[in-house]
């Protein structure tokens, strides 16, 4: 029991060791937090978890966890952060009653962190590559067969995938030594409206092609029978991992929120931005999907195959699709950025080390763990305990066990154990802001529905149902 230790030693203990950095401003907060949530999941995971999963009855379920699970679970992290103004499991050690075991959440979180960053730096290091190989001019071409024999050739090649996967860590770690929320901030404010005209420009350049008609038909008519317990949670892990909840990171992000930030409005802005991103990245790649004979089913490399070749018709072709993976990448950089602040404000904050080597021992740890992932479909590829490479476990484990399983517990931690009065008066900013009858309802969803709603499709989709 005294283990958990009373919170007035916690929070002295996380005050005492740091000056805490912040957002500087009402929209370099929206930024940070967008930065956040719009990276390779809307445009790598959301359009071939789609295409695999029938289309449109999985982006329906998507859309509905997003709503009643994702947006609820946003709104209460970054309540627990700004109230504690700590790292995860400071903040809910100074938050829970006395000895009560909440801050494993954030222990929980931090595993979670480290076990996406091992895939998720192995995608970008395919976009870096992408970006490269773009550049040199022989990545375009529109023989389906053409374009998927140049993706496996990346993905195969052991050297290439470890070195671009080091680039990667290097790239991220150097920004994080640098320190700054500011660059952070900079970089997406300026550059995030310009991956969204791309797309908007993609988007509307594919709606013009032959297979279009079909590519919207897959999107919105849902044929109901390939809706399994499997695929909605699937959908549903899909909304924790695109809107960065139920592992600290938006804990995180909140510690940093100003005082006056309204947080339903800004979680609900940053939900309904990040989400025309992925219809967006699904009209790009799509009509292209049916028009030069992809299988929209093609999981894991479907936009490294189709999108080369929705520019193999445009002039200014390589240019374009080279921008289009920088954009990728700087997007990827911003979600991966809020990921690695996740170990590295605890380490800094609970294990009193600095920022630097903070960042040094999570990059070690993750250039390990990576190198899995990194190997798994070249040196490692044989190595399938389960029937799934480590890539696709470590992908598997974070959406559809770790972020729900962190989801049911922040919703019990905030409906039943913190308190709604402390709630309402975050989303109120005591009571300036007319967001009480609001948060009397997000306390009852998060109370009731939410944590019950995740377990059943957790357990469904887990196959305790049906027995398998
Ligand atoms: N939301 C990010 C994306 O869609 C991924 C992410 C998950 C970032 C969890 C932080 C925490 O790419």
């Amino acid at each position: 029991m005294s283990k958990s230790g009373p919170s007035s030693t916690d929070a002295s203990r996380t005050h005492a060791t740091t000056s805490r950095g912040a957002f500087s401003s009402s929209l370099g907060v929206l930024a940070a937090t967008l930065g956040s949530a719009v990276g390779l999941g809307n445009i790598w995971k959301f359009p071939s978890l789609t295409g695999a999963n029938g289309g449109a009855g999985f982006l329906l379920i998507y859309l509905l966890s997003t709503l009643f699970i994702g947006l609820p679970l946003m709104v209460a992290e970054i309540a627990i952060g700004r109230q504690a103004r700590a790292n995860p499991i400071s903040a809910l050690r100074q938050l829970q009653p006395r000895g009560a075991p909440w801050w494993l959440i954030g222990v929980a979180g931090m595993a979670a962190a480290f076990l996406i960053m091992a895939f998720y730096s192995e995608v970008v290091a395919w976009v870096f590559a992408y970006v490269a190989k773009a550049l040199s001019g022989n990545l375009l071409s529109s023989d389906p067969v053409q374009t998927q024999a140049s993706f496996d050739a990346l993905v195969r090649d052991p050297v290439q995938a470890l070195l671009w996967q080091w680039v990667v860590l290097a790239f991220i770690g150097g920004i994080l030594l640098l320190g700054v929320t500011r660059g952070i901030e900079a970089a997406t404010k300026r550059l995030m409206p310009l991956l969204f005209l791309l797309l908007v420009l993609l988007g509307g350049y594919s709606l013009t092609l032959p297979g279009a008609g079909q590519a919207l038909s897959f999107l919105f008519a849902p044929e109901w029978h390939k809706i399994t317990p499997a695929v909605v949670l699937t959908a549903m892990g899909l909304a924790f991992f695109k809107l960065s909840i139920g592992m600290g990171t938006m804990m995180t992000y909140g510690s940093y929120f100003t005082a006056e930030q309204n947080i339903p409005a800004t979680a609900t802005r940053v939900m309904l931005a990040d989400l025309s991103v992925s219809l967006l990245a699904g009209m790009a790649i799509f009509p292209a999907v049916f028009s030069f004979g992809f299988q929209p089913s093609a999981g894991p490399s479907l936009v490294f195959i189709t999108i080369p070749a929705v520019f193999a018709q445009m002039p200014g072709g390589s240019v374009l699709l080279a921008a289009f993976f920088l954009l990728t990448a700087i997007a990827a950089t911003g979600a991966m950025l809020s990921l690695m602040e996740v170990p590295v404000v605890i380490l800094h904050e609970r294990w009193g080390l600095s920022r630097p080597r903070a960042t040094l021992l999570t990059l070690l740890i993750l250039g390990l763990l990576g190198a899995g992932c990194a190997l798994s479909q070249s040196t490692l590829a044989a190595f399938q305990p389960g029937g799934r490479t480590l890539f696709d476990w470590a992908d598997y484990l974070s959406s559809n066990l770790l972020l729900p399983a962190g989801g049911i517990a922040i919703a019990l931690f905030v409906g039943w154990a913190w308190g709604e009065r402390a709630f309402a008066a975050q989303l109120s900013n005591h009571g300036q802001l007319g967001n009480q009858g609001l948060a009397r309802v997000v306390s009852l969803l998060l109370r009731w529905v939410t944590p019950v709603l995740i377990l059943l499709v957790m357990l469904a989709g887990l196959g305790v149902f049906s027995g398998t």
